[in-house]
């Protein structure tokens, strides 16, 4: 069979030795038993306990070994012991603190994310915020609008398995940055596979934003704020498309991109103006991704 496959398959060179693999690991097992007959026994006793407990009983002529009988106890309270353990993981690690309670430049994220809401505070760099409604992850953490008690960590930065491994990998061999490099919306939704817009249009969150694709729908991004005295949202330049999170800042103040060229508009409290973001970036130590204005940019 395998080698028929391997005919098949000529890109299969490494079956042969999944093969050995598996012999050795069988060699192995048997081993393990004290003998090979041993190892026959237990192997049908186990296979007739998953058919059914009382076909077993009928069938059994011989009394069921006690020392069988002791490992299925071991094997139960193990299987117990893993079940219950795996659950309080998975729940631990659902939580904010998880994020900093092995990864140290996660610090900063978990302080921003757990500063009171609405009055001033601290950014990811330190710097001072003058109110912390004007950082995301601080402003959703609970908010009456989301309809939601709690907005956590993993609800904004959806765990995929594939990033969680690497990101366990990247803590293992110290392959890390601290302070990190800023992310944006791209990098965000870079393992989900999708556009970056959607990071905060996605079916959890706003997604009375998105359009019929999943995308966003810029329709009813305008409508939503044309209330205000200067719509941020606002399509008059087409040419002018920014993600979210060039403006919404999830660990620092968020910045109104568009002061860059209307110096006359108010900015919310909180917020910081292009120029600020400019000076805020350059003493972070870190990267400034995303748009730099120069007037040219409207024609
Ligand atoms: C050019 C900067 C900018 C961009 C880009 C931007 N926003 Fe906003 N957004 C603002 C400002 C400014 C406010 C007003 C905040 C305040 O008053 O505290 C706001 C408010 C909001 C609000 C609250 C509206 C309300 O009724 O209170 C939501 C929701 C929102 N934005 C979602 C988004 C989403 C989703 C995107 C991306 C598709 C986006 N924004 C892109 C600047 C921006
Ligand atoms: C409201 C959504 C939201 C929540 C909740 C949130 N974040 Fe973020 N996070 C963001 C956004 C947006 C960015 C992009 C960078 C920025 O704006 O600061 C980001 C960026 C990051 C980054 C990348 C590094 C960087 O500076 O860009 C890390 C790490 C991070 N967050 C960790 C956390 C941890 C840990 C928590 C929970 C304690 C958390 N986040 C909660 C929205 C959120
Ligand atoms: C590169 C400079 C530049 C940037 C950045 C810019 N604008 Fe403008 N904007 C202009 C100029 C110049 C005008 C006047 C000419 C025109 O109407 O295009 C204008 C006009 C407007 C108008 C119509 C007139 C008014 O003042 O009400 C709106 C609305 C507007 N901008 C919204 C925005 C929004 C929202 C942003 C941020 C997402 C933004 N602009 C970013 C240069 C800019």
């Amino acid at each position: 069979m395998a080698d028929n496959n391997n005919e098949k398959d000529p890109k299969k060179v490494t079956s042969a030795s999944d093969t050995s693999k598996k012999d050795a690991s069988k060699e192995e097992n048997s081993a393990n038993s004290d003998t090979p007959k041993d190892a026959e026994k237990a192997t049908t006793d186990a296979q007739k306990e998953a058919h059914s407990h009382s076909a077993k009983e009928e069938t059994s002529d011989k009394p069921a070994p006690k020392k069988h009988k002791k490992r299925a106890m071991v094997v139960t309270i193990v299987v117990v012991v893993l079940v219950v353990a795996g659950v309080g993981f998975y729940q631990w690690h659902n939580t904010p603190q998880f994020c900093a309670a092995f990864c140290h430049n996660m610090d900063q994220y978990l302080a921003t994310y757990e500063e009171p809401q609405n009055t001033q505070g601290v950014d990811k760099y330190g710097n001072e915020v003058s109110n912390t409604n004007a950082m995301m992850a601080t402003l959703h953490r609970h908010n009456e609008t989301t309809g939601k008690s709690e907005i956590r960590c993993m609800d904004c930065h959806h765990a995929i398995v594939g990033e969680q491994v690497s990101e366990g990998t990247e803590w293992i061999s110290g392959n890390y940055y601290d302070p990190l490099d800023e992310r944006v919306g791209d990098d965000l939704t870079k393992w989900w596979g999708e556009p970056g817009g959607n990071f905060c249009v996605n079916e959890n969150c706003h997604a009375y934003l998105r359009d019929g694709n999943g995308g966003i729908n810029y329709d009813r991004l305008e409508a939503s704020t044309v209330w205000m005295d200067f719509n941020p949202h606002s399509q008059h330049h087409g040419d002018i498309q920014m993600a979210c999170t060039e403006c919404h800042k999830g660990h620092r103040a968020s910045v109104y991109m568009c002061t860059g060229c209307h110096d006359d508009i108010d900015v919310p409290d909180g917020w910081v103006t292009y120029q600020e973001n400019q000076e805020i970036m350059a003493n972070s130590g870190t990267q400034l991704k995303g748009t730099q204005i120069s007037e040219s940019m409207v024609r």
